[in-house]
């Protein structure tokens, strides 16, 4: 504020101004703020506190808001769908890191894959090592982590199939963005819940030892929070019960 000066950032502080490119997740009419103070000024409120965090006035529209069109496609995802015999839908597995969420959703793709349906698996440690290979584990790069993933579930439910999600995605709100994007009754939110003291105690890839002795900075339960859901479709305490004995819980909660 002080010094007027430009400078390139990627978050803005309490009282910083900046020139943002601004994407909505829906159409809104609005003109710049010269042609209109009322269509060209917004605030930007925080759905669950409420709170105004930012205000602003519009500058001008990025051309890619008027030349991106929506494509409609003849072959639609109720064709796929049928073709493939099957309801597609994306079964998101949230859950601290060991508290077994690969292993279960690992198991109940086989057992859909026997079953005969068309799954894929999309695991944070794996999509990690392409698609997302250049974000780490900071708030804004594990909302991004979530983003993405959550769009490609999304095309893969649009192709028909039956998708598992199997990321920690720590944040509720993050979750709900990704619950939005599809349709009713096709998002099934199942939190893996394993107390933290057992996921360290199994510690499998050895990740709690480091975290607790500084190395790992960022890390889910111990130097960043998790916030359990409030409402998953699927609640699953893990404790002293057999794979086997989970897996039937979720084929029942996703109907098959
Ligand atoms: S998420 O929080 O962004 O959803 P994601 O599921 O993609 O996490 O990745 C979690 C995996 O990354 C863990 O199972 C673990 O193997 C590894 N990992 C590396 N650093 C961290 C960290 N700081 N916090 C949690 N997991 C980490």
């Amino acid at each position: 504020m002080h010094s007027q000066e430009r400078l390139a950032a990627r978050q803005l502080e309490l009282n910083e101004l900046a020139e943002v490119k601004l994407a909505l997740d829906r159409a809104v009419p609005f003109a710049p703020f010269r042609e209109s103070k009322a269509l060209g000024a917004f605030v930007l409120i925080d759905r669950i506190s409420h709170a105004t965090v930012g205000a602003g006035v519009i500058d001008f529209a990025l051309r890619r808001a008027r030349n991106l069109h929506w494509q409609a496609t003849e072959v639609d995802k109720a064709a796929r769908a049928r073709l493939l015999g099957q309801t597609p839908r994306v079964v998101w597995f949230t859950g601290l890191s060991g508290s077994g969420k690969s292993t279960l959703a690992n198991a109940l793709e086989k057992r859909l894959h026997a079953l005969g349906r068309h799954t894929y698996l999309l695991d944070g440690d794996n999509v990690r090592h392409g698609l997302n290979r250049d974000l780490g584990f900071t708030e804004a790069d594990r909302v991004e982590n979530i983003r993405r993933v959550a769009e490609v579930a999304r095309l893969m439910v649009d192709a028909g199939l039956i998708v598992l999600v199997s990321f920690i995605s720590p944040y509720r709100s993050e979750r709900r963005m990704a619950r939005e994007l599809f349709a009713p009754g096709e998002f099934v939110e199942v939190f893996v819940d394993t107390p933290l003291e057992e996921c360290e105690r199994r510690d499998v890839k050895g990740l709690y030892a480091k975290a607790r002795a500084g190395e790992i900075p960022n890390f889910t339960g111990i130097s960043a929070p998790y916030e359990a859901p409030e409402q998953p479709e699927l609640h699953l305490r893990t404790e002293g019960r057999s794979v086997d004995a989970l897996i039937e819980q979720l084929l029942d909660a996703i109907g098959e």
